[in-house]
């Protein structure tokens, strides 16, 4: 991969026609060294975030051994990678194909579950196995998350303590799990989390072996400033200390995006301006999904020459395809003199970004992504945190 000081000299030697990806190694290293120091139990990095080989291949050589995959497609992949992780199948549908290969071709013993159907799939594709590590996945409100995971899946109080019960029957290792939603803006969430999970495992009157808090730990974006990561342990561990305790069991957690998000960029060209409507070329079909619908703001900056113009101004994208859902509002602040030719750099897309591009129109999705040295440009665990100007709240 190609190496550059920074984005800007990345423009300056490859002018390039299509997005490219910034990554930058040592950001990735700086979170994943958070959660393995402070977080008193086991990560497990949610590969669909981002399952970029060289993100894989820097959070294995920084220490990261498990990973929850969602599909079997995402099992293969880090089980070709890393002959040794342990995977966790966290998906709580899954086809019966998929658990079976999971099990019988790539050693995954561990899966998520929220109905009897699915744990009756489990063990006839498994074929009754005895070696099965089962975690009971809990619904919980969502309610201090960015983006809600609710209805969709997991049990209700009812219905957890029979399953809990089951699984406890047939499972070598068993346990809860839940998903606060992503993107959680408060450390109460896991809390509150974790009062509910107790009364499902109190009610069951069995004994746990692991208790997973999931994933929902959040990056930092424009108009979204969360708490220190250490004030999201600190809440899980007083409020686990007498689980732990009193079942001796494994704490584990789920983190995607608080891992990877700052660690990526998307490196994009101004191809037509009109008024304060940039359009570029990369979108909502590419790596920029999550400004066009949920409309989130991420931090932009201008690469490739000095702005004349000493004030910013907000601006709305339009990506390359035909289709008029390819928008995103922002406002995104940038120089108001920027113009066709331009580069930008727009930060914070190290987690479900690229990973959730289409080829659709034909526009290949960033590509050939290239490291860089500088800081990123906004930051959680830099030392002095770093964040631009267009981090200012939009009302
Ligand atoms: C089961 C599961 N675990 C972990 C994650 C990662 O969540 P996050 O990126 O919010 O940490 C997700 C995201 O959707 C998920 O569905």
């Amino acid at each position: 991969m190609r190496s550059y000081n920074s984005p800007d000299s990345a423009v300056k030697h490859l002018q390039p026609e299509n997005p490219v990806i910034i990554y930058r190694p040592h950001a990735l290293k700086r979170a994943v060294d958070t959660f393995l120091t402070q977080f008193n139990g086991d990560v497990m990095y949610a590969v669909k975030t981002n399952p970029d080989e060289h993100v894989l291949k820097d959070l294995w050589d920084n220490g990261v051994r498990r990973f929850d995959a969602a599909s079997l497609h995402e099992v293969s992949l880090v089980r070709g990678l890393f002959p040794q992780a342990e995977i966790y199948f966290m998906h709580t549908v899954k086809s019966r194909k998929a658990i079976r290969e999971a099990y019988h071709t790539y050693g995954v013993r561990h899966f998520s579950l929220d109905t009897q159907d699915e744990l009756d799939k489990i063990l006839a594709e498994t074929g009754q196995a005895n070696d099965l590590g089962l975690h009971v996945r809990l619904a919980i409100p969502n309610s201090y998350a960015e983006l809600a995971l609710t209805d969709k899946f997991g049990a209700g109080q009812t219905e957890a303590v029979h399953l809990l019960q089951n699984v406890r029957d047939v499972a070598l290792s068993a346990g809860v799990c839940f998903h606060v939603g992503s993107q959680c803006m408060h450390p109460d969430a896991y809390k509150l989390a974790i009062k509910l999970a107790k009364q499902v495992i109190k009610a069951a009157g069995v004994q746990i072996d692991t208790f997973d808090v999931g994933g929902g730990f959040p990056s930092t974006y424009p108009g979204m400033t969360p708490p220190d990561m250490s004030s999201y342990f600190a809440a899980i561990h007083d409020a686990t200390r007498d689980l732990v305790k009193q079942h001796g069991c494994r704490l584990l957690a789920e983190p995607g995006r608080a891992l990877v998000a700052e660690s990526g960029s998307v490196l994009v060209r101004v191809e037509l301006r009109k008024g304060n409507f940039l359009y570029i070329n990369d979108g909502t079909y590419g790596s920029l999904f999550d400004a066009g619908q949920p409309k989130w703001l991420y931090p932009c900056r201008l690469l490739n020459r000095k702005a004349t113009a000493e004030d910013q101004e907000g601006f709305s994208f339009y990506g390359p395809t035909c289709d008029t859902l390819d928008f995103m509002k922002g406002p995104f602040y940038l120089p108001a003199d920027i113009q066709e030719g331009d580069y930008i750099e727009i930060g914070q897309l190290g987690a479900y970004g690229r990973t959730m591009a289409t080829r659709f129109n034909g526009f290949a999705p960033a590509n050939q992504p290239v490291t860089v040295k500088d800081e990123p440009l906004m930051s959680l665990y830099a030392p002095a945190r770093v964040s631009v100007a267009q981090t200012r709240k939009v009302a």
